[in-house]
Parts: structure tokens; sequence; C-alpha cells
């Protein structure tokens, strides 16, 4: 049932012509329910540390030759006869799992920071000739240089978020041959940057998957409630291809008794509006998920999209106009089950189930993206979830190159996660040092994402300092803090600043009338490690530092939640100390085989006993 009147043409107008601006070109959403041929598996690999296969001995690239000598390995040449000079093979070369990291694969490549080639053979027939063909990476860490059978097909910055090439052309029925430059190095004009306190996992870390679609079909779409009027589903539908104007694209709800349709302006576009006064609403306690089904001619495309609205208000944050109190945990991206990049849903499943078992109803995913799994198991299991650009530390803020990757980073995870219930805060950032660059950097940071997504709340990992020199008065003095909807913060009372009793000494000046979630906040230990309560590394360090906090947090009048570090210990390279840390951050709850340490028990029964 559809309903339209003038205000809402010109919202219509208005919410066109926002994404038309800031849409993320041509990246293929929802392929986890779209046809799929997985290319995951064993590819052939080489390492390439001197980027041999890359550039010439004039240290040019090989790809901006007319004809690239055999030298380039994205030719894959073969010699010709027994005379022929190819210095290279990937079929006699060794083989690696694709999705997964190299690090722990291979133990020659577990500090490896370089160029790595992957190569995978296939054959493919398309079941229309008229269709085309998309090759999709959910992550490569860090950028990726795509070929396909000899031509480049595009590049990618940025670990952690997806991005497809069109193939359709360059296909053939057998013999078709996707090579990867893979190169993980770290820069200080990254994002991130040169210092990370995570291990730099490189290679092909995620899924890759062959779509195959209609000649025009729907490339991407958000559904979403309007914020303002829960009784009001906005949104738009994107098609691609070369007749997609003025075409009827049907919208089924079928629980809610919705079939509509919308046709696309000359762009392919359409917005979506739909009505109704008997949505189920998503939350934590009732995370219903309706089927929505889109059809555009024979391309027919269904999601499992849950309703509900989150806003703050005041000093609160309400998902779907109740108060509630964020009851969250730190997440790295690290498999518990193999150690490594966590990619699966099993992986996936093993952290959200540890942290609901901890009691919590949402998690901070740090410091970057992580996998679909994620979001959308949360988006089942009714967790809610903080998203976060890996931003972090000192980027190269005056570096307009470093501003753009991590512009696109941003617009990528939005537009893959857009739909998703679970998703409700953009994290622009962490630790950053203030400034006036950074601060313009993450203020059009946040000016972007709200244009992408007015659905959802904006915050950042910010850094507490005293209070008119007062140290024992903390405060949030930060000129980004005005331009955050939840004002987060990290803290580390009693582990990098004073001992436990500190808390008990510490007071709180927040001045912004906005809700707060303490981002951060912990102790490493060493699981098994008992002694006193003063002992660094003892199970009972960290388990008073929690008792401590959980107290003194209390004192924050606008406190609505937050996502001590860390669910699980986690590799960081930084971390040295023998016997202790032994190349892992000890921080977790549980440590990296799966134990849990006493300070899990103080969180959950707070958890527990807080409604
Ligand atoms: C920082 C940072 C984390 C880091 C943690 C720690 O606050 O955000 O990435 O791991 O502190 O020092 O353990």
């Amino acid at each position: 049932m559809v309903k339209k009147n003038s205000i809402t043409l010109f919202l219509i107008g208005v919410f066109l012509v926002f994404f038309q601006l800031n849409a993320q070109e041509n990246l293929i959403v929802n392929t986890y329910n779209r046809t799929v041929k997985s290319l995951n598996g064993q590819w052939n690999y080489i390492v390439d540390p001197y980027e041999n296969g890359f550039y010439n001995y004039r240290y040019e690239p090989f790809e901006n030759q007319e004809n690239p000598a055999n030298g380039a390995f994205f030719t894959n040449a073969k010699p010709k006869d027994k005379t022929d000079l190819i210095e290279y093979d990937f079929d006699l070369s060794d083989v690696i799992e694709v999705p997964s990291d190299w690090n722990t694969q291979k133990e020659n490549l577990y500090y490896y920071e370089g160029t790595v080639w992957y190569k995978k053979s296939f054959d493919f027939v398309k079941t229309n000739q008229t269709n085309r063909v998309f090759v999709y990476f959910e992550a490569v860490n860090y950028q990726a240089d795509v070929y396909f059978n000899g031509k480049k097909l595009g590049k990618h910055i940025g670990g952690f978020t997806p991005f497809n090439f069109e193939v359709t052309d360059l296909l053939k029925e057998s013999d078709n041959f996707l090579i990867v430059k893979v190169d993980n190095k770290r820069k200080k004009d990254a994002v991130p940057t040169l210092n990370t306190d995570w291990f730099n996992y490189g290679g092909i870390t995620r899924d890759v998957k062959l779509i195959e679609t209609s000649a025009n079909f729907i490339q991407d779409y958000f559904i979403q409630l309007n914020p303002k009027n829960n009784q009001q589903i906005s949104g738009f539908v994107q098609l691609n291809g070369t007749n997609i104007a003025n075409k009827e694209v049907f919208i089924t709800i079928p629980a809610l008794k919705i079939k509509t349709k919308v046709v696309t302006n000359a762009k392919g576009k359409a917005a979506i509006e739909l009505y109704s006064k008997k949505i189920n609403y998503w939350s934590t306690k009732n995370p219903y998920l309706y089927d929505v089904i889109l059809k555009f001619g024979d391309d027919e495309l269904k999601d499992q999209i849950g309703f509900r609205t989150i806003k703050t208000n005041g000093q609160e944050i309400h998902l779907n106009n109740s108060k509630i109190f964020l009851k969250g945990i730190s997440i790295h991206e690290e498999s518990p089950i193999r150690g490594g990049r966590g990619y699966s849903v099993e992986d996936a499943q093993q952290l959200l189930n540890w942290a609901k078992e901890l009691g919590c109803n949402y998690v901070r995913l740090a410091h970057y993206p992580h996998n679909e799994h994620m979001v959308r198991l949360a988006d089942k299991m009714g967790i809610l979830v903080w998203e976060e650009n890996p931003v972090y530390w000192t980027i190269a803020w005056d570096n307009k190159e470093t501003y753009k990757n991590a512009e696109n980073q941003l617009s990528e995870v939005i537009n893959r996660d857009k739909n998703r219930a679970s998703v409700i805060i953009w994290s622009m950032a962490n630790e950053t040092p203030t400034s006036e660059p950074r601060n313009i950097f993450l203020t059009n940071l946040a000016k972007h994402t709200r244009a992408l997504d007015p659905t959802r709340l904006i915050s950042a990992a910010l850094e507490q300092s005293n209070y008119q020199g007062d140290s024992s008065v903390r405060t949030i003095h930060d000129s980004f803090a005005d331009v955050v909807d939840v004002l987060s913060f990290n803290q580390y009372v009693g582990w990098y600043d004073g001992l436990p009793e500190k808390c008990g000494q510490i007071t709180w000046k927040i001045t912004q009338n906005k809700p707060v979630l303490i981002s951060e906040f912990g102790a490493g230990a060493k699981v098994g490690l008992h002694g006193d309560k003063l002992t660094r590394w003892t199970e009972e360090y960290q388990e008073d530092v929690y008792v401590q906090t959980l107290k003194m947090l209390e004192g924050i009048e606008q406190l609505q939640g937050f996502s001590p570090w860390i669910l699980v210990d986690f590799k960081s390279p930084r971390r040295v100390l023998p016997k202790i840390q032994d190349g892992y951050n000890r921080k977790g709850l549980i440590s990296d085989d799966g134990q849990k340490k006493k300070a899990f028990y103080v969180l959950k029964n707070f958890y527990d006993a807080k409604n």
C-alpha cells in the first residue's frame, strides 16, 4: 500500500540527489544471496619481494608497456618451445589456500610483508550468452592489482572491504586465469599507517567469487526505516546496465503484505518509500528479519532485512524509541579456531557466541571492517554493531590521497552493510591526535558518512585528558566531539595510567550533552598466571582493573555503554615480552586457546545484573 504528497516528493528528490552524488561506483551489494561461482580453494602463488614480476630491470611497470614482456607475471607466460626463456611458472609453483592470510599458512611467510602473486585458473560457461560476469573480492590486504587473462582489470587499496571488476568481455569458456598481485607493505601515507597494534596479515583474506548477472541487473539498494518515521521504509534501488532508464522494479515484503513497484529515472535509480503500521521491529531481544524481494526483469534478489530505528535522545541512545545500555566488548577479526585472520562463518559464530556468553548485546568490531559473516550473524543473533574505518593513530592528515583512500574504504563498508539492522554506529577513527588537519579530515569523513547513510550514528574512539590540568578530573577536550552523535573514548586507568586503585581517585567532567560510550578499557593477563592483584600480568590484576573500572565509570552521568578491550588475546608484533606476551596482546578476557580469565566473569556478572 503506497501514499505520496508534495513534501514527500521533495524528500525523495533530496534522497536521490544525495545518493547520486555519493554512491560508490558499481559495488555489487548482497552477493550473499546472488548466484555465484566460488573461486575459493587452492591458488598458485609466487613470493616476489623485489616485485620482479611487476617492474622490468629499469623499474618500469610492465603493465604500462604496449606488449608487456614475458617477464610480466600477469601474462602467465609459458615457454613456446625449448629455446624460450621464461623465468617463472605459476603452475609449477606452490599452492596456498584462499581465503586466508599467507602468514599462518607458510612458516617462511610468517613475518613477510611485501608482494605475493596469486593465480587461479578456471573454466566458466555462462548460463545465457547475453549475461555479464564480475569477479568479486570480499577483501585483499592491502593493495591488489588484478589481471584477467593477461589484461589489467584494476587496482584496489584497503585490506578490509569488498570490490569487484567486470570480466564479461575477457571471459573464455575454458582456461581463464585470474592473477592478483597482493602487496601488504605498510606505508606512512596508507590507511592504516605504519604502526598499529595488530598483526598485518597479508593475502586474499576473504572469499573470491564470480557473479553472473543479466545484462541489466539490480546492482545496489538501500532499504531501511526512516529514522524520523518508523512506519516509513525508505531507500533506493540502483540498476546497472545499458537499458535501465524508466524501468519497473518490483519490491515485495510478503510478511508485511507489501507488493509494489517503483520506476527508475534516467540513471536507472528509483527511490523506495513504503508504509506499514504492522512492522515487527528488529531489536536485540527480537532480531526479526523480513524477507525482502526485489525483481527487475528476470533478475530477482532476496535479502533478509530488519527494520529498527537508532537515535540519540540527549544523553541517551534509543533503539526503537526506547533507551538501551550497550553491553559490549571489542573484537579483532582473528580466528579463535585456526589463529590467523578470521574469514569464515564458523570464526564469526565462535566470536559472537562468546560475546553472547559474556552477556553482550553489542560488539565493537575493531579497528577495521570485519567480514560480512559477522554483521549478517549479528543481524540474526540480535547483537548491535559498531563498525570502524582503519583511520588509526597518526595518519597522514594533509595527504589528499590518504583522505581519498580513507573515504573510499568508508564508502565500501557502508555500501556493503547499509541494509544490516545490527549495524548502528559508524566509527571514523581510533585514538587520533587532535590537530587542525586531523579535525578537517575526520569532519569530512563524518559529512561523507551522513550523506551516504542518514539512518545511523557517527562516532570515533577519542582520547581523554585532564580537566584544566587536574589529573584527578578527566574530560574530553577534542573539537571532533562536537561532530559525533555518540561521544566515545578509550581510557586505561589502572593499566597504562597508574594502578587499579587509581580508578577510585578519578572523577569525570564530560561537558558534552551526548551519550557516552567507553570504547576501550582493560588490562593484560597471561591466562593461568595467578598472584596478588598488584602483580602485573596475573588474572587477579586484570580482574581488579575490571572491578575498579566498572565502579569508576558509574560516575559518568552520560554513560550509555562500553566495549572493553578485548574479547580474545590477539597477535601483535608490538608485544614481545617473553613467556607473557610472546607476540600477543594479552588484554583478552579469553586466551588465544579459548580459556576464560577471571575478569570474564566480572564483566559477565555486571552485564547479567544490568537489564
Ligand atoms: C589502544 C588501541 C588498541 C590497542 C590497545 C592496547 O587503545 O586502540 O588498538 O591494542 O590500546 O594498548 O592494548
